[in-house]
């Protein structure tokens, strides 16, 4: 990994950098500029994830969650959507092929009840397979932030609460129980954050790359780590 991040090998996050999370934008574009149908830049950009991950890992950064599949994509062509689902569904197959070299928890948050019997029954397998690991890989998949939120408060109701507090909001979001976002990372070039992870990403900080997801690599996440850990967070005091 060290010959990747040049001589002076990945930078060291340990406990300054407890969650990263990318918005995966860009392979739409990258596919275009190459004469490809848009169906092969998700391709290349589901390829690119292991090596990414792979990175964060050398960073010594635990949680990892990524933004697959959003309550708003449904809106895109049927091709464009099955073959997203179809790249999920291969994904979670080589994830749970690999677990034991991973090592990592996964868990998909997002809706899961509009997808088919099939590819949750998968899912959940491969969570239960990988509870044990402490790592957390979080796939975002037919999420949307405001939809957690509902979902969360929703929960409480359910529960008899006539009032909730932030704390018990916190709990209740498919994320709990780890850490809110440090960092965000969104690649494509838009400066937007897409209904994602809003709750938890009151104090996190962002990075902005114009790179398209399927050419992000480990020498513009150490840049965009090394920026990070020279960055005052203040959360609100001096
Ligand atoms: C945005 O690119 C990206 C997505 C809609 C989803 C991200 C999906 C992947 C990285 C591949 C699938 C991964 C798995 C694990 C199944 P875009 O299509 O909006 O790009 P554009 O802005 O250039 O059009």
């Amino acid at each position: 990994m060290a010959g990747i991040f040049g001589v002076r090998g990945p930078v060291a996050c340990d406990g300054r950098l407890s969650h990263i999370a990318f918005i995966m934008d860009g392979n739409g574009r990258w596919a275009t500029r190459r004469a490809l149908p848009r169906e092969a830049g998700h391709a290349a950009g589901a390829k690119n994830l292991t090596p990414v991950l792979r990175a964060c890992e050398a960073h010594g950064i635990p949680h990892v969650t990524v933004y697959a599949f959003s309550t708003e994509n449904w809106k895109r062509p049927a091709g464009e959507v099955a073959e997203l689902m179809r790249l999920m569904s291969v994904y979670t197959d080589d994830l749970m092929r690999d677990r034991e070299k991973n090592r990592v928890h996964v868990r998909f948050i997002g809706d899961l009840a509009a997808l088919s019997a099939d590819m949750r029954e998968k899912m959940e397998r491969l969570e239960q397979a990988t509870a044990a690991y402490p790592r957390t890989l979080n796939v975002a998949f037919n999420y949307g932030g405001r939809q957690e939120i509902v979902h969360a408060v929703n929960a409480l109701i359910a529960q008899g609460k006539n009032t909730v507090t932030e704390a018990e909001i916190s709990a209740r979001l498919y994320t709990a129980p780890i850490p809110d976002p440090d960092l965000v990372v969104r690649t494509g070039g838009d400066l937007r954050i897409s209904n994602f992870l809003i709750w938890q990403s009151a104090y996190t900080e962002y990075a902005f790359t114009r790179t398209l997801w399927p050419d992000f690599g480990a020498r513009e996440l150490d840049r965009i780590l090394r920026d990070f850990l020279r960055r005052n967070r203040r959360f609100g005091g001096l």
